[in-house]
């Protein structure tokens, strides 16, 4: 059952007079298939009733078009300058607007469709719609949602002095998932801890990956975690770490960036490791030896253990990584009546090597990389995710990813593997029985496109997979970001819903305009005067596109500025 045929079958209200007198402001002049010219009444009006209501940009209005109210939004208003006959006849002045039409009410049963059932006739009347009209409207399309658990989620209120309650289904919100957009300081990060607060009533299940780490305050069912082994607030914030056997070995191969003759060196030796580690009786202090040693015990074991060596995750000693690379600079056989045996040292391949083995002995020491290279005693960031998931008690994990290195793609990289992990349990029907959120607050950090490096590509693909898949495995993805234009078209056209702050840069507003058809004019040409905080939510599941007014979280992200008065001298 489609949601127009439910609200078809939806009892008739008792009656509701749509066309109250003092909120008519004037009749159509002009109509098209989408819009209609509008010319207001004014106090010189001929019509007998005199208009106590005006019309400005934005407003929403209720057009008379039986069996239909059609409900519209201003887009434009102006003066339409008239001179009567004659050389010095006088000019007239008449106020006219555009309406842009969005839904269509059914006067009767209060039916709510997107689009125009009846295209309204000219001389049509047109009356203002009361917040009280407009919230009914916007909320009418979710009753068969409502009616069957009634959970909405109140994050939000219409963004009129009446403060009128915006209450959504969370299927609606980010069921399709949702892109919160806006230029810097618009309130993006707000709505989040907002969304958060929010959510976390209902005892659902949601990880906040805090890229700034500016979420400590949030309080609750909810664990702080932070990568990295810095103190962070607040302070029951456990430090953990993303050990690189939890990384693939693509994954390991974006870091470190070996050249088309460098990778199969990389691998072998990662290879090599592997055994070593399975076998060490075949290891002299941990590395293999290969120059004129034999093969045959060596490809013995990789057959024995050939499924935990293939496994992405397999672990090796990534310390003695540059010194096996060394070790693997052999010839591939040692004569040719001998291939059994590995040759001597190719220096041509060791000195090919040599910048290779610097970058990967830079990157082990970066001291920003240590959670990742050198996790030491701190438990693993995947190990608190799984308790996190057990644990009834807690509703929100989140992540501080503050201290982890830009260097490296580190971040794209530790985002992905994050992101593949939570997939790979969506995809075992995880989160069927408990629907997960992911919050992604400046996403453009982690969705930077693939990663392209001369010989080597790899795609980070793994929130793109989640885009294309999560609903329908009850993952779901709410990112946010003030760099539209960053996020990669194909993840952006899977966002059902998008909550756009004030935008004002052009390409990032055409970016939106694009990527989301449900967008108005009227609605468009608002975006770059919103206040912070104010925001106009479009999406597949919303008739019409809808202006609200986020609460202030109890809890507000630190997203201060610099504070220039307490820190200058005067
Ligand atoms: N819902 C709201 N109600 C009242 N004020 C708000 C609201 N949202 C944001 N603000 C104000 O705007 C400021 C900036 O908001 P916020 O930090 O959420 O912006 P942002 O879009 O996340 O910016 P950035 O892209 O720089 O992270 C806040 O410090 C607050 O003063
Ligand atoms: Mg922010």
């Amino acid at each position: 059952m489609n949601e127009t045929d439910a609200n078809a079958q939806m009892p008739i209200k008792e009656t509701f007079n749509f066309f109250p007198i003092d909120s008519y402001i004037g009749i159509l002049s002009q109509v098209s298939s989408s819009s209609a010219k509008l010319v207001l009444a004014s106090k010189e009006s001929q019509k007998s009733i005199k208009p106590s209501a005006t019309a400005t940009s934005g407003d929403f209005v209720l057009i008379k078009s039986e069996p239909y109210a059609i409900f519209g939004q201003i887009s434009d208003v102006s003066l339409a300058v008239q001179k009567k006959k004659g050389n010095d006849g006088e000019a007239r002045v008449t106020p006219v607007a555009v309406v842009d039409f969005l839904a269509s009410v059914e006067i009767r049963t209060r039916a709510v469709s997107s689009g125009v059932l009846q295209t309204p006739k000219i001389g049509s009347s047109v009356y203002i719609a009361d917040p009280k009209t407009v919230q009914m409207v916007i909320e009418s399309r979710q009753k068969v949602e409502q009616d069957s658990g009634g959970l909405l989620l109140h994050f939000a209120t219409l963004p009129n002095k009446s403060a009128t309650p915006v209450g959504l289904t969370p299927e609606r919100l980010f069921g399709r998932h949702c892109a919160v957009l806006g230029a810097t300081g618009g309130g993006k990060s707000w709505t989040i801890a907002s969304l958060v607060e929010e959510i976390e009533k209902h005892r659902a299940k949601l990880i906040l990956f805090d890229a700034t780490g500016e979420y400590y305050r949030l309080q609750g069912r909810i664990r702080h975690v932070h990568v990295g082994a810095e103190r962070e607030q607040p302070d029951s914030s456990m430090a953990v770490a993303i050990p690189y056997f939890h990384l693939t070995e693509d994954d390991l191969f974006a870091i470190f960036k070996p050249d088309a003759a460098q990778a199969p060196k990389l691998r072998a030796a990662m290879k090599s490791l592997k055994v070593a580690r399975l076998m060490p009786i075949l290891a002299t202090g941990g590395l293999i030896t290969k120059a004129d040693r034999s093969k045959v015990e060596f490809e013995k074991a990789y057959e024995n253990y050939i499924n935990e060596i293939e496994n992405p995750y397999a672990d090796f000693e990534i310390l003695n990584l540059t010194r096996q690379i060394q070790n693997e600079c052999v010839f591939h056989q040692r004569s040719a009546v001998e291939p059994l045996i590995w040759g001597g040292i190719n220096s041509g391949d060791h000195s090919q090597c040599i910048p290779l083995i610097n970058r990967i002995q830079d990157i082990l020491n970066t001291s920003n990389l240590a959670p990742i290279f050198h996790p030491g005693q701190f438990p693993s960031l995947f190990e608190e995710l799984h308790a996190f998931l057990k644990d009834r008690d807690c509703s929100v994990l989140r992540i501080s990813l503050k201290h982890l290195s830009f260097y490296h793609n580190a971040r794209e990289i530790v985002g992905n593997a994050i992101g593949r992990h939570l997939l790979e349990l969506a995809r075992r029907e995880y989160f069927r029985q408990q629907p997960m959120v992911m919050i992604l607050d400046e996403a453009h950090q982690f969705l930077n496109t693939a990663l392209l490096d001369q010989n080597i590509k790899l795609d980070l693909d793994a929130f793109k997979l989640i885009a294309k898949e999560g609903r329908k495995y009850s993952l779901s993805l709410i990112l946010s970001t003030q760099r539209p234009r960053d996020i990669p078209e194909d993840i952006l056209s899977q966002m059902g819903t998008m909550l756009i702050h004030r935008l004002v840069n052009d390409r990032d507003r055409a970016i939106v305009e694009r990527a989301s058809a449900e967008i108005d004019r009227a609605s468009a040409n608002m975006v770059p005067s919103l206040t912070p905080g104010e925001a106009i939510i479009v999406g597949v599941d919303f008739p019409v596109p809808l202006a609200v007014k986020v609460k202030v979280p109890k809890n507000p992200p630190d997203s201060m500025g610099p504070d220039y008065q307490k820190f200058w001298a005067r």
